[in-house]
């Protein structure tokens, strides 16, 4: 029986705040593939950017997945990116239902106004094209790798929590 909840989608989409909601109602451990992945390099993600690339990134994302997806009981965060390889979640929906945070352009540009500096691929002068462009290229790997999408714009979090909590 699969016991994880699993949280996907864009930067901005709110699945760290929610994963931690969730985990507190649920009564299950809250993990985030970010801080772990911080946590291992003693670095923050985008110094990790910065000094060792992108590939490099993708790499440690993958090796932490490959840790977690075999644990049970979980609300997982992911990073925005971590359904660039499909392995990561093929691992994830193992012992996890995949919920898709699902948000407008404009309301991820909203919510990225304030910390887009921490995020490596957004770290640029046009952000805002960027996050388009970026959105465009990923959609459909979301929609894709999603057993339920919940769209978040306009709700507070006890709304998107108890909507994830009644599907789950
Ligand atoms: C990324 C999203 C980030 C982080 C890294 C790369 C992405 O996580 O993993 O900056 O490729 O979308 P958040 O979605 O938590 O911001």
């Amino acid at each position: 029986m699969k016991t994880n909840i699993v949280l996907i989608g864009f930067m901005g989409t709110g699945k760290t705040t929610n994963g931690r909601r969730l985990s507190r109602k649920l009564k299950k451990e809250f993990i985030d593939t970010d801080f772990l992945i911080e946590k291992k390099e003693n670095m923050k993600v985008e110094d990790i950017f910065k000094k060792y690339g992108e590939v490099y990134f993708r790499e440690l994302e993958n090796q932490i997945i490959k840790e977690i997806s075999k644990k049970e009981n979980k609300i997982i965060s992911t990073g925005g990116g971590t359904i660039l390889n499909p392995q990561n979640i093929q691992l994830l929906k193992k012992n996890g239902f995949i919920f898709l945070l699902q948000s407008s352009t404009d309301n991820i540009i909203y919510n990225l106004k304030n910390s887009y500096k921490k995020r490596p691929l957004l770290e640029k002068k046009n952000w805002t094209k960027e996050v388009s462009i970026l959105l465009n290229k990923r959609r459909k790997l979301y929609y894709r790798d999603a057993d339920f999408v919940i769209k978040v714009d306009n709700k507070n979090h006890y709304t998107i929590v108890n909507e994830i909590s009644r599907l789950y």
